[in-house]
């Protein structure tokens, strides 16, 4: 069944006590009658915290990344298994931050998919083209790629782990948001590309969610779209008041 979500990527903002003053905001802010699935990813030293403070509210926190490995010499790295030992279910695998300064190329990516649904965790899998691509008209080739090589290595029954999230590298942190019928129309694609090699009820059931300068103010008319599931939200999720206005844009 498509879920509607609402992520919240933290990146590397926030200490410890930072993290609990936004989560006892969010708490006292953001709506608990949303059908939709609340997600908030703060970084690594919160997130057991963040698990904690949390229990007994309808917000799930995630990763911002992980490792392939199961374990070893890998310094200042997380694994699935330390995620797991801390109550973290999700983790969000391929943002384009990763990939560019990272390194992170899609053949790694599959591999860290792998892993992650192996330990039976949600992935939210990022993916979107350049400005350059887009200029070039190879956005659908770029994206299609992406999926391609990162995450249609996965038999049908993985799908049930797995959210999308197209967020055009562009619009990360730019204020320079992807106009709605943008996003729909790559998402229409999106699941269409799924489609193609996973069949109409893969296609259909998985969320896709849009990340790209998501603001109060553009939030409704870019979730209204039909194959929009939802937002993977940045600098918006950092201020509770701005969260819970695009939360219940949804
Ligand atoms: O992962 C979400 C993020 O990349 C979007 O950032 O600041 O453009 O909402 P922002």
């Amino acid at each position: 069944m498509r879920k509607k979500i609402v992520a919240g990527n933290w990146k590397m903002h926030k200490n410890a006590e930072e993290t609990e003053d936004l989560l006892n905001d969010l708490i006292d802010k953001l709506p608990n009658d949303v059908e939709a699935q609340i997600i908030v990813a703060p970084t690594f030293v919160n997130l057991a915290s963040a698990v904690d403070h949390l229990e007994f509210t309808n917000i799930a926190v995630a990763a911002q990344n992980m490792h392939q490995a199961e374990a070893g010499a890998f310094t200042g790295e997380i694994s699935a298994n330390m995620l797991k030992s801390i109550g973290v279910n999700t983790v969000i695998i391929g943002h384009s931050e990763r990939r560019a300064y990272f390194n992170e190329t899609d053949a790694l990516l599959a591999n860290k998919v792998s892993t992650a649904l192996k330990h039976d965790m949600v992935v939210i899998f990022c993916f979107g083209e350049e400005l350059k691509d887009r200029q070039d008209n190879q956005h659908f080739n770029v994206v299609e790629n992406q999926l391609r090589d990162g995450l249609f290595h996965i038999e049908n029954k993985d799908w049930e782990q797995i959210v999308l999230a197209y967020e055009p590298v562009w619009a990360i942190g730019t204020g320079e948001t992807a106009s709605p019928e943008q996003a729909q129309e790559m998402h229409e694609f999106i699941r269409e590309t799924v489609r193609k090699r996973y069949g109409n009820a893969i296609a259909e059931d998985v969320s896709i969610l849009y990340g790209g300068s998501v603001k109060p103010e553009n939030a409704g008319e870019i979730f209204s779209k039909p194959d929009v599931d939802g937002g993977l939200i940045g600098g918006a999720a950092l201020k509770a008041e701005d969260f819970a206005k695009i939360v219940e844009a949804i």
